[in-house]
């Protein structure tokens, strides 16, 4: 179904048309760009457009942080509501929106129980999926709700778990090393499933593993006007001694209110 009728009139192709067609999109729609847009059309069609194109013979993986300026996603003591701004929150979900999965790691459901709906925006939620390789988690978080969405866990496949989880939870089991779960398999287990445009929402450790195993396509980071000289780092990898080696990339800039987001490729 074409859900875009404005799209015969170029003048009215604003914020809301582009958002209609972003979603059009993913859901395998075909409608066609109008030749002129508005500049907030075109910004939301700059940020979203090859993830919303992303699919079976294109999968993408995109990751994203929002951090102070001193590189904090959180206090020490884990809060996080909010580091960044409302504009930015509507961002992360629009997303989840046109994510087929997006992923956490098991500390953010510990400390946030985040819910990984899209319910400021329009738009479905995508399949829930938390990296919990030990089974820490009950069944009583909210992640697991049984709305009708998918929802998986990926644990180590060698544990005994205490816990028991919701029937409509799927479990998948992966060889660990270390303690530690290949990104790239969670990747390809994903990818099996019909999962192919990949959201990883946090936190710092689960974004930083997937970084260190080059399983990201683009990285995006908020970074807020705040200081908090103290807590969580985002990113941490393997120490390097000589800057020669660090990561340089190809990066464009995205104001967020009184954000910004750099939205950064790995695919240079
Ligand atoms: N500002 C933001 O953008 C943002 C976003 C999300 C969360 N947060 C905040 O960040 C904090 C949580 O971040 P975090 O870095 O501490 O934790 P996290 O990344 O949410 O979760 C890390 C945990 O997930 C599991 N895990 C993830 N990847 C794994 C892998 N490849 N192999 C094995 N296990 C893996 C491990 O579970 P086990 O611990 O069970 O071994 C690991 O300790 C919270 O305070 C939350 O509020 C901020």
């Amino acid at each position: 179904m074409n859900v875009l009728p404005s799209l015969r009139d170029p003048a009215g192709f604003d914020a809301a048309a582009a958002w209609r067609y972003l979603l059009d999109l993913r859901h395998g729609g075909g409608a066609s760009l109008p030749a002129t847009v508005e500049p907030e059309a075109q910004r939301f069609l700059d940020l979203y457009l090859e993830f919303a194109r992303a699919g079976a013979a294109r999968p993408m993986v995109l990751a994203h942080l929002g951090q102070s300026l001193d590189g904090r996603i959180a206090t020490r003591t884990g809060d996080s509501y909010y580091v960044n701004g409302p504009e930015n929150i509507d961002h992360l979900h629009r997303m989840r929106a046109l994510a087929d999965a997006v992923i956490v790691g098991a500390g953010t459901v510990r400390k946030d129980d985040a819910r990984l709906t899209t319910r400021r925006v329009t738009g479905s939620s995508p399949a829930r999926v938390v990296i919990d390789p030990r089974r820490t988690l009950g069944s009583e978080r909210r992640m697991f709700a049984d709305d009708g969405t998918q929802v998986i866990v990926v644990c180590d496949a060698t544990v005994t778990p205490s816990l028991r989880l919701p029937g409509h939870v799927e479990v998948i089991g992966l060889p660990t090393a270390g303690g530690q779960l290949a990104p790239q398999a969670v990747v390809k287990a994903l990818i099996d499933r019909g999962l192919h445009r990949i959201f990883v929402e946090g936190g710092g450790a689960t974004v930083s593993g997937f970084l260190a195993a080059g399983c990201l396509h683009r990285l995006q980071i908020t970074i807020a006007p705040l200081i908090l000289g103290s807590g969580r780092h985002g990113l941490e990898l393997p120490p390097i001694s000589r800057l020669a080696e660090a990561t340089r990339l190809r990066w464009r800039l995205f104001p967020m209110g009184e954000d910004t987001l750099f939205d950064c490729d790995f695919r240079s």
